[in-house]
């Protein structure tokens, strides 16, 4: 069975009360849930993580990358400008699906950059936490 992490960057703990007009009503631990779910019905072993700490989030990075772990990541905010987490990223030896749950390019400008896209498999954005669902899936085509 492949172990595969999904990883959640800053205040992606507060889904549910977090703006929820952009991010919908369903909590972390719901995420959480429909991952394991998910991952089940695709016989991938699912584990989640969330940090507001880009320094614990590039060491996860890191330990994906010696263990050859493939990694869903919503990266929030960091998306924008951690070039820390980008060159993190680019060590990868395993595929990567960003995720966004919603639409970064239909929002502000400041979050028409992604500096993680260049160095992802593909991107998956704007679907809610359906986003996460779909990656899981692509996930399990490549593996
Ligand atoms: C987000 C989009 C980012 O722009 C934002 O900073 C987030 C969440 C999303 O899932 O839609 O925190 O990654």
């Amino acid at each position: 069975m492949h172990r595969v992490l999904v990883l959640n960057g800053p205040n992606l703990r507060r889904l549910g009360t977090r703006e929820p007009e952009i991010y919908g009503a369903d909590t972390f631990d719901d995420l959480v849930e429909l991952c394991r779910r998910t991952g089940r019905e695709l016989g991938l072993d699912v584990e989640v993580r969330q940090t507001n700490d880009e320094a614990e989030l590039v060491g996860w990075v890191h330990t994906a990358a010696d263990e050859r772990t493939p990694i869903v990541l919503n990266p929030a905010a960091f998306t924008h400008y951690s070039y820390a987490l980008h060159d993190a990223l680019a060590q990868r030896t395993a595929p990567l699906i960003e995720v966004h749950i919603s639409n970064p390019a239909a929002r502000e400008e400041f979050r028409h950059t992604s500096v993680v896209a260049s160095v992802a498999t593909g991107t998956i954005a704007g679907f809610g936490l359906r986003s996460y669902v779909l990656a899981l899936h692509a996930l399990a085509e490549l593996l």
